[in-house]
């Protein structure tokens, strides 16, 4: 496991109301990746994924499962990194400077808990092995959403 996954870990480990844990596991994400304008969670009701806690600017509050890179996400179950998103039809722009995106699902009791979502001003920002290491955090978002 990375050292950040293990500072993670430790960050949320006597936490145990959810928008703690969320608003701290993005403020940490911004704070060690760099070229990031945008990151934080939507989270999964009925057929909508709704704004959670984020860093960066003001966003879209209420995306169809369906529809957006996160709303695709919702519903493939499949992490995606889109290199432009200027490309990736039904973009859903919710800051015209975003030129990049990663989302991950997160799932809490085999059903979507909701998706993490990060973004970049810069074309294709992010890699393979940052996905991994995102992984790794959504894992242990994971584990600590089994235990509250
Ligand atoms: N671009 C996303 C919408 C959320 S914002 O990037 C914060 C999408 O297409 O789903």
């Amino acid at each position: 496991m990375q050292d950040t996954s293990k500072q993670l870990r430790s960050l949320l480990q006597d936490n145990t109301h959810e928008v703690t844990i969320l608003s701290n596991m993005s403020a940490f994400i911004m704070q060690t990746m760099e070229n990031v304008s945008w990151v934080g969670f939507y989270l999964a009701k009925k057929d909508y994924l709704y704004l959670g806690p984020f860093q960066g600017k003001v966003a879209c509050t209420k995306i169809p499962i369906g529809k957006g890179v996160c709303g695709h996400v919702a519903s493939t179950l499949q992490s995606i990194i889109v290199k432009n998103v200027h490309e990736f039809e039904g973009h859903i722009a919710c800051d015209s400077e975003s030129n990049s995106e990663i989302v991950l699902p997160v799932m809490q009791n085999d059903t979507l808990y909701g998706v993490l979502d990060l973004d970049s001003t810069q074309l294709s920002r992010f890699t393979q092995k940052e996905l991994q290491l995102l992984e790794e955090y959504v894992h242990i978002l994971e584990e600590k959403l089994q235990t509250i």
